[in-house]
């Protein structure tokens, strides 16, 4: 028998200010997009924003329904148009936010399972890593790949 680790290194910011540019942009523009959502249940109001390696950004929010299923996650979102309408540019970083009654939340926003797979599908499409900025009103996370928040990933098949 022998015992493996498995090890992840991300940064932790303080604020938008400490982020880099393009990060920083990514950040505002999933900020903003947490207007687009459409969650009269949970009233939890996630944005999501997308880089494609052509740095344009693309938002997304999450959309719920009454059949609860029905709905989908703002990462998701924002992925799924993203492949849909610029099917040939990878995608390079998604930030992740969320607001409750119209405040930015504190702490950073953890993707679910779900999109953490859709996530490391896009990146193994794309070929290059996908960065992912966790953002809170005073914390950020930002990790360098998929697989720092979905180790041993599923793309057997
Ligand atoms: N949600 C997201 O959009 N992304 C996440 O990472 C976590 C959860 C949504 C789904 C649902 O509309 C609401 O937040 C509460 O779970």
């Amino acid at each position: 028998m022998t015992s493996k680790e498995i090890r992840i290194v991300y940064n932790e910011y303080e604020s938008l200010d400490q982020l880099e540019l393009r990060d920083r942009e990514l950040a505002q523009a999933a900020i903003e997009a947490t207007k687009g959502s459409y969650a009269p249940y949970s009233n939890f109001n996630v944005g999501a924003a997308v880089r494609l390696d052509n740095g344009q950004i693309v938002k997304g929010s999450n959309q719920e329904n009454a059949a609860y299923p029905s709905g989908i996650c703002a990462e998701r979102t924002a992925m799924f148009y993203a492949s849909a309408n610029y099917p040939e540019n990878a995608m390079t970083a998604i930030a992740i936010t969320a607001s409750q009654n119209g405040t930015l939340c504190d702490n950073p926003v953890t993707p679910c399972g779900s999109c953490r797979q859709v996530m490391a599908q896009y990146q193994t499409k794309g070929g290059q890593p996908m960065e992912i900025l966790l953002v809170g009103g005073k914390k950020i996370w930002k990790f360098s790949k998929v697989d720092d928040v979905l180790p041993l990933i599923f793309d057997s098949i």
